[in-house]
């Protein structure tokens, strides 16, 4: 399915994710694509529009107006550089019902799978290593308990000076790992799931930021290691 070399990661939202695959493929000099952000431009531009994001046929006209270039650092919709709105709080309430519309994702998917013809890139997102790319090399499942991703939360906003309740934090976790796995498309994997699927699990509720990365890293290597291998045995 992909000429270069795919790397899947999914898991839930607060296990580190983007920051671990951020520096891994910086570390090994690979593209980066972070397939939620592309998502999130696609709610932008509907929002933006005035579209009713209930209205499924309504936001699926607007499919062919919607251009998404993704860059090591930057999203651009459109040729504009969105990289900061594609946060705004609204958009993080509109992008779960617009990301499950069927048609929208296939044209994601089908970006994300061009995006490998070419390089070497790794992934990150929910439904990328059973999705996207099944037949990937390296196929992770990056999670961490909800309790360790609430307490990271729970620091991270303290240090940020802002308003901190484990007990909300947690909860929202939970409700949002439930809302993710209980999508009709492109939902959220469970573990038994994932390990089912044959994906590697990394488990990060005790590992530091660099304990992770290297995990990720190993796993990488030894994958590249087997392919070397086996096209040496073709070759
Ligand atoms: O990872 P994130 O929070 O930026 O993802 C934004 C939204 O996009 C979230 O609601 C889940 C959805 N998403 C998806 O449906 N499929 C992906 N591969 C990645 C994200």
């Amino acid at each position: 399915m992909n000429n270069g070399f795919a790397v899947a990661v999914d898991g839930p939202a607060g296990a580190g994710k983007s920051s671990t695959t951020d520096t891994v493929a910086k570390r090994l000099g690979i593209k980066k694509i972070n397939s939620g952000s592309m998502y999130r431009a696609v709610a932008l531009y509907v929002l933006r529009k005035g579209v009713d994001i209930h209205d499924e046929e309504a936001v699926l006209a607007q499919l062919p107006n919607i251009e998404i270039e993704l860059t090591d650092e930057d999203v651009f919709l459109n040729g504009e550089n969105v990289i900061t709105e594609i946060r705004n709080p609204v958009v993080d309430a509109v992008v779960p019902i617009t990301s499950e519309y069927l048609p929208l994702r296939k044209k994601m998917v089908a970006k994300q799978r061009e995006y490998a013809k070419t390089t070497e890139v790794l992934m990150e997102g929910r439904d990328i290593g059973y999705e996207v790319f099944p037949d990937a090399p390296v196929r992770i499942y990056l999670h961490a308990s909800a309790k360790e991703r609430a307490n990271r939360r729970y620091k991270q906003n303290i240090a940020n000076g802002m308003a901190a309740d484990y007990e909300q934090i947690l909860n929202k976790i939970n409700e949002r790992d439930m809302q993710d796995q209980s999508r009709k498309h492109g939902r959220l994997l469970t573990l038994e799931d994932a390990l089912a699927k044959g994906y590697i699990e990394v488990d990060s509720s005790n590992m530091s930021e660099e304990e992770t990365v290297n995990a990720i890293i190993a796993h990488i290597n030894a994958a590249r290691r087997k392919q070397c291998f086996i096209d040496s045995q073709e070759g």
